[in-house]
C-alpha cells in the first residue's frame, strides 16, 4: 500500500511539474480540457491511494452478541475475511464475544474506545442498550455500525436527527417471517390440514424475544397464513432464544402434549429448527409426510436437512451480503464517504427446489 501512494505522489508531482512548464505560454484551448482530466485522474488515484493506506492503518473493533451462535459465526467469519480484502489489516481487527451478557460487551466497548479504534461494528446483547452504546461511542468521536439486531426506529431517529457516524445493517426481519408462512401456504390447504378441521394448527418456537428478527418472525409467519384467508390456532408458543438444545427440549414437550394435532412447527431460525428435527424424528413424525417444518438462515446443516426430507424450507438470511455491506460501511466511515443510516438486503426464500442453487451461491 505503502508503494502505492509513493509512485501516485510521485505521478502527482510529475505531472503538476509537466503543468507548470507548460504555464509560460497559455496552451491551445484544445489542450486544456486534457490536462483537466489527467489532473482529475491523478487526483482521484491519489485520494483511492490515501484510502486505502487509511483503511490498512485504521484499527476496527467488532463486538460479537455471543460466538456460540452458528449464524453470527458464519457472520464473523466472512465479515473478517471480507474486511481484510478490502483492504484493512488482519492484525489491525479485534473481534470479541460478549458471551451473550450486555455487562461483558460494555466493558469490551469500554476497552475498544480505550485502545483508541478507528471505527467499532456492534452487534448488541441487548438491542434495547444502543441509546447507551450509541452516546458512548459517539462521544469518543468514534464512527459506528450496528449489524444483526436492529436498534429501535426511535435510536435511529436520533443518528439521523445529530447528522452522527451511526448506521445499522442487516435486514428487515418482517421479509423473513412472511416468507416462512407463504412457504406454508404455498404447500397448499389441503395437504397442511392434516387432520381436516378447516384450520392450521401451529407451534412457534422463537428465538430472543428482546431481538427484533424473533418479534417479526413471530409475527409475520402466521399472518401469511392469516393473509392468505387461512384458519389457525396456536397450540404453544414457547422461547428457544435461537438455541438448538432449548428448540430440541420445547418441540418434545409440545409433541408430547399436542401429539398429531401439530401440524406446523416455526422456528425463528435453523439453530432451532435442528433441534425439532431431532424431536419429530424421536417423536415418530416425519416432515412433509405429516408435519412441516419451516426455519431461517440456510445455514448449511439446514439446506443438507431440506435435501434429506428433513425440513420443509428455510428463509436465505444472507451473512454474505450484511456482512460485506458492514465492512464497506466501516470502509465509507474511514475514509470520509459516509453513509445511509439504514443499510438493508433482501432475504431468499429456500425450497426444495432451490437448494441446489443457494448451495453453489455459497460454494458448499
Ligand atoms: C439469526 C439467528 C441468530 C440471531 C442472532 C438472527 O438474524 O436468524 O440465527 O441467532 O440473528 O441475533
Amino acid at each position: 500500500m505503502k508503494k502505492k501512494v509513493l509512485s501516485v505522489l510521485l505521478a502527482v508531482a510529475m505531472t503538476a511539474t509537466l503543468l507548470v512548464g507548460c504555464g509560460g505560454s497559455a496552451p491551445a484551448a484544445t489542450e486544456a480540457p486534457a490536462e483537466d482530466a489527467a489532473v482529475e485522474e491523478v487526483a482521484e488515484a491519489a485520494t483511492e491511494a490515501a484510502g486505502d493506506t487509511a483503511l490498512a492503518d485504521a484499527k476496527v473493533g467488532v463486538c460479537i452478541y455471543q460466538f456460540a451462535d452458528n449464524f453470527m459465526t458464519l457472520f464473523r467469519t466472512e465479515l473478517e475475511s471480507y474486511l481484510v480484502s478490502i483492504g484493512f489489516s488482519k492484525e489491525n481487527i479485534t473481534i470479541v464475544d460478549g458471551a451473550n451478557d450486555q455487562g461483558t460487551q460494555s466493558g469490551q466497548i469500554d476497552n475498544f474506545i480505550a485502545d483508541g479504534v478507528d471505527v467499532l461494528i456492534i452487534n448488541p446483547v441487548n438491542s434495547s442498550s444502543a441509546e447507551t452504546i450509541t452516546d458512548k461511542v459517539v462521544g469518543a468521536g468514534i464512527p459506528l455500525v450496528y449489524i444483526n439486531r436492529e436498534p429501535a426506529a426511535e435510536e435511529q431517529q436520533r443518528w439521523a436527527d445529530n447528522n452522527w457516524d451511526v448506521c445499522y445493517v442487516g435486514c428487515d426481519a418482517r421479509q423473513s417471517g412472511t416468507m416462512q408462512g407463504e412457504m406454508i401456504v404455498d404447500l397448499g390447504m389441503d395437504a397442511v390440514d392434516m387432520n381436516g378441521d378447516g384450520k392450521v394448527q401451529y407451534i412457534m418456537i422463537q428465538g430472543d424475544p428482546e431481538n427484533v428478527d424473533a418479534q417479526y418472525r413471530t409475527e409475520f409467519s402466521v399472518k401469511a397464513l392469516t393473509d392468505a384467508g387461512w384458519e389457525v390456532e396456536e397450540l404453544f408458543n414457547q422461547v428457544g432464544n435461537w438455541q438448538q438444545d432449548q428448540a430440541q427440549d420445547l418441540v418434545a414437550k409440545a409433541l408430547s402434549q399436542f401429539g398429531d394435532d401439530i401440524e406446523v412447527v416455526f422456528c425463528n431460525n435453523d439453530g432451532m429448527a435442528m433441534g425439532a428435527i431431532q424431536s419429530i424424528g424421536a417423536a415418530g413424525r416425519k416432515v412433509g409426510e405429516n408435519i412441516y417444518l419451516v426455519g431461517v438462515d440456510a445455514i448449511p446443516e439446514a439446506l443438507d436437512a431440506i435435501e434429506a426430507g428433513d425440513l420443509s424450507g428455510t428463509v436465505f438470511n444472507d451473512h454474505l451480503a450484511q456482512s460485506h455491506n458492514a465492512a464497506d460501511a466501516a470502509a465509507n466511515y474511514i475514509t470520509g464517504a459516509g453513509n445511509d443510516h439504514n443499510i438493508q438486503c433482501d432475504y431468499v426464500k429456500v425450497t426444495p427446489d432451490k437448494v441446489a442453487e443457494i448451495k453453489g451461491f455459497l460454494g458448499l
